[in-house]
């Protein structure tokens, strides 16, 4: 039976950074609050110009570097973001453009915050059947896009950023199960309202009914751990790091103590970069391996959860 696995991490931030102090100029707000309601220190905003594209093509690269595999070697790309370069070509066929894997499948997802969780799971399918080898999965944004910056409920959260992983066939389970869900009864909660189809509004930006989208994410994140568990028929102590999305860090302690887990076995950096939707757990996963406290062996439940609502789960063996 062939399973996948991950065999290599990476991930990028622009170089611009807004700390909580810029914002106080910007909006009614306070580092104060900021840091006690959800962890967040500072935020990375790409350059003018800059695009999605641009940041996951780095931290594509350093993922293949990690993995051993030449980018002409990638023979399938699935790309999770909400903040395309273009309406098309989607973001997977530029990637696969700029990487000069030819002729391989490329696409992107648009599962908000669980882009990446959406994408891992397509990717494993795919190797799982053996239709592909080297497959390089993104979670990559550009929010500050479709961030209203004159709003302190959304303008203090969301930020950019890109994480990757290469995925390769493996005769031991790596990705050991993905579980995907939505539920678009809560479509009104969070939302941008501005499309192809339905016209573009005057005000591109993010719309969050904040304290809702709090409740019901800690609710449905509670029930994807335990989902991940029961199907695997581990108990939570097996696990040995929960690397979660990182939105808020109210949100994380939630799920930790559901599964009992001390923080120091959370992976957490939402300090560093804030709300990078579809980005952030790649992000955290690739900081985690980088640091040396995630090792081979190790076993992770990786989760998000985001507007739609989507939400979704990993566990992996890494
Ligand atoms: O990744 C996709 C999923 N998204 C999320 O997971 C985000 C989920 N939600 C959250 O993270 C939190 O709900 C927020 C961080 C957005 C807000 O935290 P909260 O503890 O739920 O605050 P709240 O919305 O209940 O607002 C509390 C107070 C309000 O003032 P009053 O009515 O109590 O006087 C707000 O007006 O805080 C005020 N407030 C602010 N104050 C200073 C809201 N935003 C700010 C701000 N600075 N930036």
């Amino acid at each position: 039976m062939i399973h996948s696995r991950i065999a290599g991490t990476g991930s990028h931030l622009p170089e611009k950074v807004i700390t909580n102090f810029d914002l106080e100029k910007m909006v009614d707000t306070t580092d104060e609050w900021i840091r006690s309601r959800t962890g967040i220190e500072r935020r990375h905003v790409a350059a003018d110009g800059e695009t999605t594209v641009d940041l996951a093509e780095k931290a594509a690269r350093r993922a293949l570097e990690a993995a051993g595999v030449a980018p002409a070697e990638v023979d399938f790309i699935a790309f999770g973001t909400t903040t395309p370069d273009l309406v098309f070509p989607n973001c997977g066929t530029l990637l696969q453009q700029r990487l000069g894997c030819r002729g391989v499948p490329a696409f992107s997802l648009e599962t908000a915050c669980a882009g990446f969780m959406y994408a891992l799971s397509i990717a494993d399918k795919y190797i799982r059947c053996g239709e592909a080898r080297r497959a390089l999965v993104i979670g990559a944004e550009t929010l500050s896009r479709i961030t209203d910056w004159s709003d302190r409920s959304t303008a203090v959260l969301f930020a950019d950023g890109a994480g990757a992983v290469v995925l390769e066939p493996s005769d031991a389970p790596g990705v050991l199960s993905t579980h995907l869900h939505s539920d678009g009864q809560y479509k009104d909660l969070l939302y941008c309202g501005s499309g192809v189809s339905r016209g573009f509004a005057a005000r591109l930006a993010i719309v969050m009914a904040g304290n809702e989208v709090f409740k019901v994410a800690v609710t449905k994140l509670g029930s994807a751990v335990d989902e991940a568990l029961a199907a695997n028929g581990l108990d939570r102590s097996a696990l040995d790091w929960l690397v979660p999305h990182q939105a808020n860090i109210r949100i994380i302690q939630a799920t930790a103590r559901k599964l009992d887990m001390p923080m120091e076995r959370v992976i957490v950096t939402v300090q560093e970069h804030g709300n990078t939707s579809a980005a952030s757990v790649p992000l955290a996963l690739d900081v985690a391996v980088r640091d040396g406290r995630i090792r081979r062996g190790d076993l992770l439940l990786l989760e998000a959860f985001g507007g739609g609502f989507t939400w979704g789960s990993a566990l992996v063996r890494y």
